[in-house]
């Protein structure tokens, strides 16, 4: 497999885990680069579930080694619960399949507090972050106060560094009015989880060096999705990472010239979850995909926004990611949808944009214009082959592909592996 950097193209959850799941048959190597378990990628293999939130998504295929590189922030105790339950489902998790950066960075207690403290400080304005504790812990990192795996599994550099970050940020919390944290408490739980992750715990940099030598093929398995990049989304409501395609190679240690594609997922309509606008969001979509017990957070469970396909934002999304191919999911969402709508511009008074303007205040004020599809009315969710799609549905992947610029490789019409054709 050619070296492929697979990104979310909206606002996250684009169906990146199942996509995931399928392009790893032809890959050697998965790796996890940015973000936290704030993820919630969701695999299906015949009626079992899989929710990864740390673990590459590759983890469900034999033969096949998984990276969590050093642009992810850990939370190791959720990590060791996340590979009990994997053992638990009978999926083999050992040092020989899974790595672990040991520059990435810890979260620990008081990032997620902090992460709730400063949501309900926030109050009207919150981001509707996971409470994962994810902008701290990145916050730290920048700030240089961060530690890292590498600082875990060296007892007494933890406990040295871990004492002096609990004073501070015990003084934080007590101005919140929060609780402050036992620094044994913490110390204990997190160096119990860091015996457990030790052996998992290496260089991954060089590994994935020595790998890209060797012309293994890699997977780079983005989380969350282009809006909610730090530099590129709609900050502030984002997340704290680098969710577009150069985050790969700097949470990863790889250069860009070693990178032969990028892969955008989106869905056919768009979705978000938390605050922040969304100019496509519509009642009419967002009734009828929860209605069908559909979109409903992985990690969270609250219910996601739903909206028409916004072809102004996966077009910029094709712009800043370099996307080459598409792989549109959930076509099967829109079955029973009688007009289907497509956003291909903004409108501010007399404004129009056809890219997501800077200012999260022009963007929520943005008015979509939208051209109309006549809908297929049909369920699609049995198809196998593009040719045997309804003119209809053929004639909507291609308008939706034109107007994101890239080249359609992938649809998807349900969450399984087989529900999955190729072009
Ligand atoms: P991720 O975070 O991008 O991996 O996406 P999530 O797993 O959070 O959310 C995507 C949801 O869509 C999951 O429930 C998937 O099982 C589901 N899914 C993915 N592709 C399809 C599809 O083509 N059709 C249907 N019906 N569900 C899909
Ligand atoms: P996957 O990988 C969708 C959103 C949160 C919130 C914002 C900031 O499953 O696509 P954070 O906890 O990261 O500080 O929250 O980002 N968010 C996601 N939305 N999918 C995700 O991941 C997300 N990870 C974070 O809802 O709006
Ligand atoms: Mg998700």
């Amino acid at each position: 497999m050619a070296n492929t950097i697979l990104v979310g193209a909206q606002w996250g959850d684009e169906g990146k885990g199942k996509i995931i799941d399928v392009l790893t048959e032809d890959a050697d190597i998965v790796v996890r680069t940015q973000g936290g378990n704030n993820a919630g990628h969701t695999v299906f293999l015949g009626p079992k579930k899989y929710v990864l939130h740390l673990i590459p998504s590759g983890i469900l295929r034999k033969k096949k080694v998984c990276v969590i590189g050093n642009g992810v922030v850990i939370d190791p105790v959720s990590l060791v619960g996340e590979i009990d339950g994997l053992l638990k489902l009978n999926i083999e998790v050992t040092p020989k399949n899974l790595l672990i950066s040991e520059t990435a960075h810890l979260v620990l207690p008081y990032h997620r507090e902090l992460d709730a403290q400063r949501e309900v400080l926030k109050g009207k304005n919150k981001i509707g972050t996971t409470k994962r504790g994810i902008g701290p812990a990145y916050g730290d990192k920048v700030s240089r106060v961060g530690l890292r795996l590498i600082d875990l599994i060296n007892p007494e550099r933890f406990a040295e560094k871990l004492k002096i970050r609990i004073k501070e940020n015990n003084e934080i919390l007590k101005a919140f009015g929060a609780k402050p944290l036992s620094f044994k408490q913490v110390h204990d739980a997190y160096r119990a989880a860091g015996d457990r992750l030790k052996p998992f715990i290496t260089n991954t940099v060089v590994y994935l060096h020595h790998a890209t030598e060797r012309k293994a093929g890699i997977l780079y398995e983005g989380a969350q999705g282009t809006f909610l990049d730090i530099d590129h989304g709609t900050y502030p409501y984002v997340t704290s990472s680098n969710t577009t395609s150069g985050g790969a190679c700097t949470g990863s240690g790889v250069p860009p010239n070693k990178m032969d594609r990028v892969v955008g997922v989106l869905k056919a309509y768009t979705t978000r979850v938390g605050e922040g606008p969304l100019p496509t969001e519509n009642a009419e979509i967002s009734d009828l995909l929860h209605g069908m017990g559909r979109e409903f957070g992985s990690t969270t469970g609250r219910a996601r926004r739903c909206g028409w396909f916004d072809a102004v934002a996966t077009r910029h999304a094709t712009m800043v990611n370099g996307i080459d191919e598409l792989a549109v999911t959930n076509i099967d969402g829109l079955d029973t949808v009688e007009n289907i709508k497509v956003c291909i511009a903004y409108r501010v008074g007399t404004k129009q944009y056809d890219h997501i303007p800077n200012d999260v205040e022009v963007l929520a004020k943005c008015v979509p214009v939208y051209a109309e599809f006549a809908g297929w009315k049909t369920p699609t969710d049995k198809i196998t082959k593009f040719k045997d799609f309804p003119a209809k549905t053929k004639a909507y992947l291609k308008a939706i592909a034109d107007l994101t610029g890239a080249k359609l490789t992938i649809a998807s019409v349900g969450p399984a592996r087989e529900q999955t054709i190729f072009l």
